[in-house]
């Protein structure tokens, strides 16, 4: 293991698709903070889990959650279609956005983010496979930049609060 990343070397340039066609790109999100997670939506229980504590704080900063825009990327571009993100994303919050892209586009912005994610094989099918990822939510300010690393398994009041503490 290396030592931690400074927090300006996390993130960093990215040009994504969400679930509905449309590209998005880092820039497009300047003027909010962006609450990100990586994660893949055949994923057994941590993000689900951690998505409904996402949807859980939106509800709790009230209208400070217009200023938060969430987004769940996937680490499994090859199964997560737009259409897949799409759906996945609604079933938690329609503010969250679902983006997927190429393995290039994806493997760019995991590294940025200094995403773990590794495939393990469960059989010899094309999709026998789980996805070992890191589970860490990244909020970033209006400016694009770092502000702090969010605990995935927080609770929504809690992760709200610690988001809230950020956005005054
Ligand atoms: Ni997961």
């Amino acid at each position: 293991m290396s030592s931690p990343p400074a927090a300006a070397a996390v993130g960093g340039p990215f040009q994504l698709t969400s679930g509905d066609g449309k590209t998005v790109t880092d820039r497009d999100l300047r003027g909010k903070y962006v609450l990100i997670y990586f994660g893949y939506t055949s994923c057994p229980d941590v993000c689900p889990t951690t998505l409904q504590h996402v949807a859980d704080a939106l509800t709790a900063l009230g209208s400070k959650a217009a200023d938060l825009q969430p987004l769940f990327i996937t680490v499994d571009p090859e199964r997560d279609t737009q259409k897949i993100v799409r759906q996945y994303a609604a079933a938690f919050s329609p503010q969250l956005i679902g983006l997927t892209g190429t393995a290039e586009e994806i493997a760019r912005v995991e590294k940025e983010f200094h995403v773990y994610a590794a495939i393990r094989r469960t059989g010899s099918g094309k999709d026998d496979y789980t996805v070992d990822h890191s589970s860490v939510l990244y909020l970033m300010g209006p400016d694009g930049g770092f502000l702090a690393p969010i605990p995935a398994d927080e609770q929504g009041k809690e992760m709200a609060g610690e988001i809230a503490s950020h956005m005054s």
